[in-house]
């Protein structure tokens, strides 16, 4: 089987899909390579993210890593939102094929992203 049960599970019912309207931070990046693009909304109070949503124009793995990803920074702190590592994404979804695994760099990079934009708006927070 080429994808986890997680990854079908992630990809067939994301979590956290959608838009924040009045988003502390928004990020967006895109894979040149394959032409998928990630949006990351982040709703900040306190230094915890209190909610995040995620609009995704992409693969399948894309999908299902901005889920997790979306899930593993949610109600945590900036900061360990900040450490979010791709392969942390990808062990919680009990692995991505090789030729995926830049699905989820573009979830880790989406929410660093949208971290920055949080940053750039609210200096005072930045170390
Ligand atoms: Fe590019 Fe999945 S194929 S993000």
């Amino acid at each position: 089987m080429l994808y986890s049960e997680k990854v079908m599970d992630h990809f067939m019912n994301p979590r956290n899909v959608g838009k924040i309207e009045d988003a502390d931070g928004v990020g967006e990046v895109g894979n040149a390579k394959c032409g998928d693009i990630m949006k990351i909304y982040l709703k900040i109070d306190d230094d915890v993210v209190t909610d995040v949503k995620f609009e995704t124009f992409g693969c399948g793995s894309a999908i299902a890593s901005s889920s997790m990803a979306t899930e593993l920074i949610k109600g945590k702190s900036i900061d360990s939102a900040l450490e979010l590592t791709n392969q942390a994404v990808v062990e919680a979804l009990d692995g991505l094929p090789q030729h995926k695994i830049h699905c989820s760099v573009l979830a880790k990079d989406a929410i660093k992203d949208a971290l920055d934009d949080y940053y750039s708006k609210h200096p005072e927070k930045a170390k």
